[in-house]
């Protein structure tokens, strides 16, 4: 434990019973045999139960951008919390979720113009899917009803999110799950593109597998495209050049709306309020989460070009136009935390520091070329992975080994598959850079 300002109790006991908690995407029986509780947070760093400070290379899951216990965020859900706890979300509203929408709609990017509140990433994923569905009905398109995601995506865990989203292990226990869906391939290729800085020459022709779908199903079967523009939980991979641009171009062809899931890559990572900015592509619907309120309330929002609101406002105006919301759309607490975090990001230059610390981020990831079983590194904005070699007929042990090394020595990394993924919060200092890459390199030698 250190002398930071407002460091909390060395140590925190352990609760005497762990097993009620069924805990989320968690190999509930191991951990609970060797419990990693954190029990405080400040700027950069977690305190540990057993009292140790641990830098944060993940931003909690990619969500804390402005770093944790940021006063001015904890002050606002302290004041809303007092002020107006609830309000109803249907037929009913509260001055502070409409304000949000507009500064939220004043960032993004032109033809973005109308936000819906969700409450997490998944929600706002199948808020998009049936947003896009009802879109095309609502034209007199309603054969439009097919959904094409890509391999290797993530969209959270709805089952629209699971039908559309291609990792396995996530769908293969859940039945049928959507019907009439297909998916793109993914876009990682090693042999081509392996230790690329940023984003890879090879592969914007992998958009065009997007008409074969298209050759295969016909156009007028198929609503929407969704891919993340940057992959993360399924371990950090980046767009070719090109390609979605591409994506873009083939979706204007057909007339199918292009969704970019910005769970991840919204607000702030990439050194841009979106994904879409950065790449200047615009798709038709936005989605969002975590960082809209880093992480302190949970919210989420699915953004939505004027024309697919338009196609819903027509009919007697006492009638409701979409059928979909829920009970915490647009909570007051998360919009004071959203409004802070607004705030903070803009006043403290937080997207503005992305951009400057992108390169020192990039040469630091791949300054760990070389070390044992480092198979790819792969960065853009304050993104990284590196991917090690999986040890043969045991996947994931080797990462699992860096994983656990790297928080006992005190830096929070994270895992997915052989992959160790990093974003830390948009605060970090390039010391603190060094110290996460130096305390990953020590965690790659120790699990060689
Ligand atoms: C791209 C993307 N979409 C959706 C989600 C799901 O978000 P949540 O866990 O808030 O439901 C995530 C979570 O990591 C994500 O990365």
């Amino acid at each position: 434990m250190d002398d930071l300002p407002g460091a909390p109790p060395a140590v925190e006991p352990v609760p005497n019973d762990l097993d009620p908690f069924w805990m989320p995407f968690t190999a509930n029986r191991h951990f609970k045999r060797d419990p990693r509780l954190i029990v405080a947070a400040e700027g950069m760093y977690y305190w540990s139960h057993d009292g140790r400070r641990v830098l944060d290379g993940t931003a909690g899951l990619w969500c804390v951008n402005a770093g944790h216990a940021s006063p001015r965020i904890v002050k606002a859900i302290q004041d809303q919390a007092a002020r107006l706890d609830y309000a109803p979300a249907f037929q009913m509203g509260h001055p502070r979720a409409f304000d949000l929408a507009s500064r939220l709609i004043s960032m993004m990017p032109d033809g973005i113009s109308h936000a819906f509140f969700t409450n997490s990433g998944s929600e706002s994923v199948d808020t998009a899917l049936k947003i896009a569905l009802a879109y095309h009905r609502m034209r007199g398109d309603g054969a439009r009803t097919r959904l094409i995601g890509r391999e290797r995506g993530y969209h959270g865990v709805g089952f629209g999110g699971i039908s559309v989203g291609g990792i396995v292990t996530n769908r293969k226990h859940f039945g049928t799950l959507l019907a009439g869906v297909d998916h793109l391939p993914h876009t990682h290729d090693h042999a081509h593109n392996a230790f690329t800085r940023g984003q890879p020459e090879w592969g914007a022709h992998l958009a065009d597998d997007l008409e074969r779908i298209v050759a295969l199903h016909d156009a007028s079967t198929i609503a929407a495209v969704i891919v993340e523009p940057v992959a993360g939980s399924t371990g950090v991979l980046i767009p070719p050049k090109g390609y979605l641009e591409r994506l873009r171009a083939i979706c204007d062809r057909h007339g199918i709306l292009l969704i970019f899931d910005e769970v991840i890559t919204g607000f702030g990572r990439l050194g841009a309020t979106t994904a879409a900015e950065v790449f200047g592509v615009t798709p038709d619907l936005i989605t969002t989460a975590k960082g809209l309120t880093n992480g302190a309330v949970p919210m989420g929002a699915v953004f939505a070009r004027q024309e697919i609101y338009d196609a819903f406002m027509h009919g007697p105006e006492h009638l409701i136009e979409l059928f979909h919301g829920y009970t915490y759309s647009g909570h007051p607490l998360a919009c004071a935390a959203a409004h802070a975090t607004l705030d903070t990001y803009v006043e403290d230059g937080l997207f503005e520091r992305v951009a400057e610390l992108a390169p020192y981020w990039e040469d630091a990831l791949h300054s760990l070329k070389g070390e044992p079983h480092v198979h790819d590194i792969r960065n853009l904005g304050l993104i990284g992975a590196v991917e090690l070699e999986p040890i043969p007929g045991d996947p994931t042990r080797r990462a699992l080994d860096v994983f656990r090394t790297g928080y006992a020595n005190g830096a929070l990394l994270r895992y997915t598959g052989d992959i160790i993924a990093m974003s830390p919060p948009l605060i970090i200092e390039k010391a603190e850079i060094d110290q996460l890459i130096d305390l990953l390199r020590q965690a790659i030698r120790s699990a060689a």
